[in-house]
């Protein structure tokens, strides 16, 4: 079996930082009242590792009354930020800086009067945060349906989650472009989720059987899997690499491995490692079957 990594996998800068802000914060307060609003990543284990550390998860900011807050790389809207300042809680602020800037942008272009249309995941923490830079406004979209539906406004201004795929945002950002009378497009798709796609075709592309290794609720790995079935027909999503559907596995020459931006190179190097060892013992007990009917 031959393995082949995709040529950009694994931590994006914005959650590698993160986590580093999180480890250095932690340490510093010798694991006490510090607390993450929502899991820091999509990466159970990354979680639990920092769990185990001393950080805590909380939903709600009303939950604590003193002590440091991180605000993960996906960012919060405007009023959660407010009300933490208000609470007098250390914030240590997370936030990828990409996504720091779509904020930014949709505040920036909410003041001046226009449409924030927001090309992404209503549900997701990003999406959501971003929405609450602009009053919670904006119109959220991720359907070719849903932007056929909309009204015509005057001025639009457009962007998107960073992990998105470029081919949906620019779908329905045309679609949005003909039925409204000025229309500003932010393409806020992060290098990092940019790269790793083309990389994920590439690799898709060659291989009999591809891995995709990220958590099962993280959206560009989710992205990842989708654009990977695209291109080959053997697509497996897993966290860890006790997911390997090893069986399955052995049954292809060409495996292909690429990661969401959440999954640490120790976990990669697992799902490989593993793989390589099953792949060894597997050969042997073929082997000794063989010899045994002899
Ligand atoms: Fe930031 Fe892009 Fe990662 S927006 S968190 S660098 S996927």
């Amino acid at each position: 079996m031959k393995i082949y990594i995709a040529e950009h996998a694994g931590l994006c800068f914005g959650v590698k930082r993160a986590i580093d802000i999180a480890e250095k914060t932690i340490a510093e307060a010798g694991g006490v009242n510090t607390y993450s609003l929502g899991p820091l990543v999509h990466n159970p284990y990354v979680v639990e590792k920092l769990n185990k550390n001393g950080l805590k998860i909380i939903d709600n900011i009303d939950s604590i009354k003193k002590g440091k807050i991180i605000i993960r790389s996906h960012g919060i809207p405007y009023n959660i930020q407010k009300k933490a300042e208000d609470l007098n809680l250390e914030i240590i602020d997370c936030t990828c800086p990409y996504v720091k800037s779509v904020q930014n942008r949709v505040k920036e272009y909410h003041n001046k009067g226009y449409k924030i249309i927001i090309i992404g995941d209503r549900n997701h923490p990003e999406v959501i945060g971003i929405n609450g830079w602009c009053n919670n406004e904006g119109i959220i979209i991720n359907e070719i349906e849903e932007a056929i539906n909309l009204p015509a406004y005057k001025k639009v201004y457009i962007v998107s989650q960073t992990t998105n795929t470029h081919e949906k945002f620019e779908k329905l950002s045309n679609i949005i472009v003909q039925k409204s009378e000025e229309v500003k497009i932010f393409n806020t798709i992060c290098n990092a989720t940019n790269l790793r796609q083309k990389a994920c075709i590439e690799l898709a592309k060659k291989v009999d059987a591809v891995i995709v290794i990220g958590g099962y609720n993280s959206s560009n790995t989710n992205k990842l899997v989708e654009i990977s079935k695209k291109y080959c027909n053997n697509v497996y999503h897993i966290e860890l690499p006790k997911d390997l559907p090893l069986h399955e596995i052995l049954k292809f020459n060409t495996i292909g491995i690429t990661a969401g931006a959440s999954t640490p190179d120790w976990i990669i190097k697992e799902v490989v490692n593993t793989m390589e060892n099953i792949d060894n013992n597997e050969m042997l007990e073929a082997i000794e079957n063989t010899m045994t009917k002899i």
